[in-house]
This record gives C-alpha cells, sequence and structure tokens, in this order.
C-alpha cells in the first residue's frame, strides 16, 4: 500500500513536469539574431561566445557573453569555400554540431538539398573557432536514395565507449554509428543503432547530452513541421517543437516520460512549444556552459508577428535538471 502510494504520487509528479505549458521568453540578447540549428561553444582562451548557424556556409557569431551582442558585421563562415564534398549543396551547409576532441574543435555539417537522401556529413576543425582558421576534413558518411536513413543532422557524442555520431531526419529516424580512430573516421556501418524516430515522422536534429548533475543521457529532437518561405503556417500543434527522451546510455534505449521508447511513433516529451511571441522552436543543442556552470539550451524560432516563412532568431535559456527532465527557465 505504502509503495502503491509512493508510486501513484511519484507519477502525479511526473505527469505535472512533463505538461509544462507556459515557457519563458528567451534571455535577452539575441532576438534579432538570425540563425538556423544554432550550436554554441566557448573559448577560455579568447574568453568568447561562438554560435555557429546553418546560412553562409556556416555562419560563425562571436560574443563575451550569452546576452551577446553577436554583432552581424562581425559574422564569418567556418567554410567560406563551401564543402570539399562533391554533392549538390556543398555551398549551402546545414546544421552544424560544435564539439572539442584531442585538442581540436571540432565542426560536424550537412551537405544536401531540401527534401533529398543525397546528403552527406562532413567535419572540419579549428584551433581556435575563428573565421579563417578551419580545415576541411571532408566526408564521414553520406546516403543516396533508396536508403532507409538520410544522413543530415550530425551529433558527436564522446563517452567512455568512444566517439559516436548520431544522424538522420524523416525516413525511418535518427540512427548512431562509432567513429574511431579520428573524428572523421566511420567505424561501424550504416545506418547503424536506431534510437528515434520511423516511419517518415517529421523527427530530426538530435542532439544527445548528459548534464553533469543527472545519471543519464539525455535524447533531445526536434519534431514537426517547420515554417518556409510559399507554405501556410503550420496548424498549431504540428509546428516545430523540441522533445526529450532519456535513457542509462549514450548508445539507447531513450524512454519519454510516460517510458514510450523512442523509437516508437509519437513518444517524445515535451520540453520547448510554441509560446507568447516565440513560434516552432527547434533546431536545439545543449551546452555545459562553463562561466555560468548551468546547461543552456540554444536554438531557433520564428515570431508570430513576422510574415510566415520570414527569417528565425537565436533563442537561448537555461535548462534545470533537478526533476530528472530538463525544464526550460529564465
Ligand atoms: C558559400 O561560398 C560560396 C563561395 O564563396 C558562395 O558562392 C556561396 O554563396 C556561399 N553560400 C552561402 C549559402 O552563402
Amino acid at each position: 500500500m505504502k509503495f502503491a502510494i509512493v508510486g501513484s504520487v511519484l507519477s502525479i509528479f511526473l505527469a505535472s513536469v512533463s505538461s509544462q505549458t507556459t515557457f519563458p521568453a528567451p534571455i535577452a540578447g539575441s532576438d534579432e539574431t538570425v540563425v538556423r540549428d544554432p550550436s554554441i561553444f566557448y573559448n577560455s582562451d579568447s574568453k568568447k561566445y561562438f554560435v555557429f548557424s546553418t546560412g553562409n556556409n556556416i555562419s560563425i557569431f562571436t560574443s563575451p557573453t550569452l546576452n551577446g551582442p553577436w554583432p552581424e558585421d562581425d559574422v564569418g563562415s567556418v567554410l567560406p569555400d563551401c564543402s570539399v564534398i562533391d554533392l549538390p549543396g556543398n555551398c549551402v551547409l546545414w546544421a552544424p554540431d560544435i564539439s572539442f576532441n584531442d585538442g581540436l574543435y571540432t565542426l560536424y555539417y550537412a551537405v544536401s538539398t531540401f527534401g533529398t537522401q543525397n546528403s552527406a556529413i562532413g567535419v572540419a576543425t579549428s584551433s581556435s573557432m575563428e573565421p579563417g582558421t578551419w580545415t576541411d576534413l571532408g566526408e564521414v558518411i553520406s546516403s543516396a536514395p533508396g536508403d532507409s536513413y538520410n544522413t543530415i543532422d550530425p551529433n558527436l557524442i564522446s563517452d567512455s565507449v568512444g566517439l559516436q555520431l548520431v544522424f538522420g531526419s524523416y525516413w525511418d529516424g535518427m540512427f548512431q554509428i562509432d567513429l574511431s580512430p579520428g573524428v572523421n573516421d566511420q567505424a561501424s556501418p550504416l545506418p547503424g543503432n536506431h534510437l528515434a524516430g520511423a516511419s517518415g515522422r517529421p523527427a530530426e536534429g538530435a542532439f544527445v547530452y548528459k548534464p553533469t548533475s543527472q545519471p543519464f543521457y539525455y535524447f533531445f529532437f526536434s519534431d514537426g513541421v517547420t515554417p518556409v518561405v510559399g507554405s501556410p503556417r503550420p496548424a498549431a500543434g504540428t509546428e516545430y517543437k523540441v522533445l526529450v527522451g532519456r535513457g542509462a546510455d549514450a548508445q539507447g534505449p531513450f524512454f519519454d516520460e510516460l517510458g514510450n521508447d523512442l523509437v516508437s511513433f509519437t513518444a517524445g516529451s515535451l520540453v520547448l512549444g510554441s509560446h507568447d511571441n516565440v513560434f516552432a522552436p527547434g533546431g536545439q543543442s545543449i551546452y555545459a556552459d562553463p562561466i555560468s556552470g548551468r546547461d543552456v539550451i540554444v536554438y531557433h524560432y520564428v515570431k508570430l508577428s513576422d510574415p510566415v516563412g520570414g527569417p528565425s532568431y537565436l533563442g537561448i535559456n537555461y535548462l534545470d535538471f533537478s526533476s530528472g527532465w530538463p525544464v526550460v527557465v529564465a
């Protein structure tokens, strides 16, 4: 009986956590900074944050603080001469993922064209992240029409198992392969370990993260329709949003708060949805901020007050994992 009461109190608690329906505004300082699929890292030598974005052969924004400024006139490119990958789209690079490995900043990017599987994930490295310092190592993995997966939306995880690359969008979902010994060395067959998404679900943008405060690995992803120029605004509830599951290992499986494995079609607990003037948030990355000591989420969103297909802006918030699940806070 006592056990049953504890169980029902626990499930009420979990249900209340899962139903976060009000969200704080993005922290001040970036609501005019146009980005897509942002990722962030801090360089403790130059004492600057670097935000990388889709566009401009991967845009580089820098700021001394998370509150900006992120000056437009200083924006550089990771690969100003395009990617060496020989595919259509190699001058329109997507979805940067930044990390630090073996003494070098490491940036994965995708080469593709909208809605196709003619795609590849490439990687570039730098000792400082500054424009003009990036070396393109080229292709890591690729996909073609007929494959069950699409090799876009990279995310690197490094744990005791080693380096692993997560990727995928729509099609049969998001997958994970091993990389070894280097950041551009595929070490296990495609598509690899199936972690989330399935059956053409509009799920993409995986990001695996382990907060130091928790024993779990969290699998964040974006789900839904992203507003594009020339199409109507997606119906309420179908638009882009950030979902999550968690598991004991970076290799999965990952489960949402109701216990559904993320490979099932509707699984995922809401982390961040549309609110106020913030519409269709997604393209998220998570970062352990060494300055505040807090977990940070960066994402893009469009403004409800803009015309459909308008630009997307940089959103930054903190995440509170103290309940065991990420809650977006100011
Ligand atoms: C990428 O760089 C090439 C060569 O400098 C340029 O022609 C192209 O417009 C750039 N792509 C984007 C999306 O800015």
